[in-house]
């Protein structure tokens, strides 16, 4: 209360002193602050133009070098055992494919995050193999060879289908990749890309001798584009 009454004393009384120079304190630090904030404005704006520059620049590659689609190929293919049993109704299988696999791109690595190959005859699925995720680099090829084995129940279409292709000597057999891919663009992970790889391949029958010396011819592989 005392120096409030005081201070207030101080106010009433006329100022005889020196002419008060004008406030220095508040000043600098007010500058100070503008400074700071200035600064950290001038900082966030070339941030952001530099991250918009490498967007732009990264777009410009990505349009520059488009990815084209994988190429396949089933180069090799042992059918050890395609038998009809117990009266028709159920198929005995042991094929081996080898698929190879070629990554065009100059830029884009692909990593498989999902792979699967499946068998089908006569439209009816008989094998499936899950294979390990992997990472192809560019312009590459690489060898897959997954093998089906066991046995599936046959249908009545695939009866009739086997008794014509024994007597032919060739199984026209259908192998399906099913994958799930994304491409890397120098840092950049593209989208999930689901490229199909499907290839009619034409095995001789391991029983014909006459068809097994005419041997397996490799097949180039259809496969979707990355889209
Ligand atoms: C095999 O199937 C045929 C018709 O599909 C039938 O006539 C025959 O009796 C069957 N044989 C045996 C041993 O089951
Ligand atoms: C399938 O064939 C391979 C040889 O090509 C053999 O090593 C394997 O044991 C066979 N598998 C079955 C289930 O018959
Ligand atoms: C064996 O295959 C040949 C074709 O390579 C075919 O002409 C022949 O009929 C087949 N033989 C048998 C016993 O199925």
């Amino acid at each position: 209360m005392a120096s409030h009454e005081h201070k207030i004393n101080h106010l009433d009384q006329p100022y005889y002193g020196p002419p008060i120079p004008p406030p220095t304190d508040p000043a600098p630090t007010g500058i100070e602050r503008r400074d700071a904030y200035t600064l950290f404005c001038l900082a966030f704006r070339v941030l952001t133009l530099v991250l918009i520059a490498l967007g732009v620049v990264v777009l410009v590659l990505w349009l520059v070098y488009q990815p084209t689609r994988l190429k396949a190929y089933v180069d090799s293919a042992s059918l050890t055992r395609f038998d009809l049993v117990d009266n028709g109704t159920r198929l005995q299988f042991n094929l081996t494919v080898g698929v190879s696999i070629r990554n065009p791109n100059r830029k884009q690595a692909v990593l498989y995050r999902r792979l699967e190959a499946v068998a089908l005859y006569g439209g009816e699925q008989f094998g499936y193999v899950d294979l390990p995720q992997m990472r192809q680099e560019r312009k590459s090829t690489t060898e897959i060879r997954p093998s089906f084995q066991g046995q599936a129940p046959g249908a009545g279409v695939v009866v009739a289908l086997f008794g014509r292709e024994k007597e032919d000597g060739f199984f026209n057999i259908n192998v399906k990749l099913h994958t799930r891919v994304c491409l890397k663009f120098i840092i950049v992970n593209s989208v999930e890309y689901r490229p199909d790889v499907d290839c009619y391949i034409r095995v001789p029958d391991p029983t014909n001798a006459t068809a097994m010396a005419h041997g397996f011819a490799p097949t180039q592989c259809h496969v979707d584009d990355f889209s």
